[in-house]
């Protein structure tokens, strides 16, 4: 290997050394943390800090992006599929055992959620659980969509179950199903920030008119 050879190389790793700092740094800072598949413990941006969009519909779209990484985190889409089987953990992996969702989302006869799930996680065996532990319908499935899609479905009666907005944020503030995202139990990530946070930033999301965010 000739010297400018070598020299190059050792350019080249200190090009790395510098620049995987300032991207991590990047990841961590208030855009958000979407480079990170699932961080033990993502944040969530508070209501205020959107202040400083003047516009309120803009404020408003920016708001839902935020509350998108709840809505795609694991520990909410794991059950709001589209497909017949939950998935779990943070990989996401197709529920073992195998079970299906059924005609109202508890499971077939026979093989129901609450055969496995209490009524609280059950840590020995790592068996999470909730009040009323059961799968979203698919009309409510989050996985794969765009933050636009994820909106628009929200807002629909005909896909969210006859809520109006009031009555969403409502559910994400008193739903179990919704709380036990914020205390999953075993070695799972919590969804991002605290259920408060999201709470708010849902009101103020709909206090500014509940706009979407435009596609790209
Ligand atoms: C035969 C027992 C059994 C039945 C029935 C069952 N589950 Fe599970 N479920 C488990 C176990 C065990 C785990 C934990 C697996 C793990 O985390 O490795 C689990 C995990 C999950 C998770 C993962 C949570 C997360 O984010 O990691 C979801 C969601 C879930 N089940 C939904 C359901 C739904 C919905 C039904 C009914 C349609 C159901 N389960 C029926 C045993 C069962
Ligand atoms: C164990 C499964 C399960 C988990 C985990 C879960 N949900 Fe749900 N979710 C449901 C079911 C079932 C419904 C439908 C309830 C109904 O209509 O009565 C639902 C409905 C909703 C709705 C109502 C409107 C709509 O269009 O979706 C919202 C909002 C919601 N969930 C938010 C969340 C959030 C946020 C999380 C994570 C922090 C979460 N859910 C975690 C099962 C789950």
């Amino acid at each position: 290997m000739t010297r400018s050879a070598k020299y190059r190389i050792v350019l080249s790793a200190m090009a790395v050394a510098v620049i995987v700092p300032a991207t991590a740094l990047m990841v961590g800072s208030a855009l958000g943390q979407n480079g990170a598949e699932v961080a033990e413990e993502e944040e969530l941006l508070p209501p205020e800090a959107f202040d400083s969009i003047s516009d309120s519909a803009e404020r408003s779209a920016a708001m839902f992006d935020e509350m998108v990484k709840v809505f795609r985190h694991p520990r909410c889409n794991n059950c709001h599929v589209d497909g017949d089987r939950p998935r779990q953990g943070d990989d996401r992996r197709l529920h073992q055992p195998w079970v299906r969702r059924g005609d109202s989302g508890f499971g077939v006869p026979g093989l129901r959620c609450y055969s496995c799930h209490n009524e609280e996680n059950f840590d020995p065996a790592g068996i999470p659980g909730a009040v009323n532990w059961h799968l979203a319908p698919r009309s409510m499935a989050w996985e794969g969509k765009s933050a636009t899609d994820i909106c628009e479905q929200l807002k629909d009666p005909e896909r969210n179950g006859d809520r109006s907005l009031a009555d969403i944020v409502e559910h994400v503030e008193k739903d179990p199903l919704v709380t036990w995202g914020w205390a999953p139990g075993g070695k799972r990530a919590s969804a991002p920030g605290t259920q408060a946070v999201f709470v708010a930033l849902m009101g103020a999301w709909v206090e500014n008119g509940a706009v979407c965010p435009i596609a790209d």
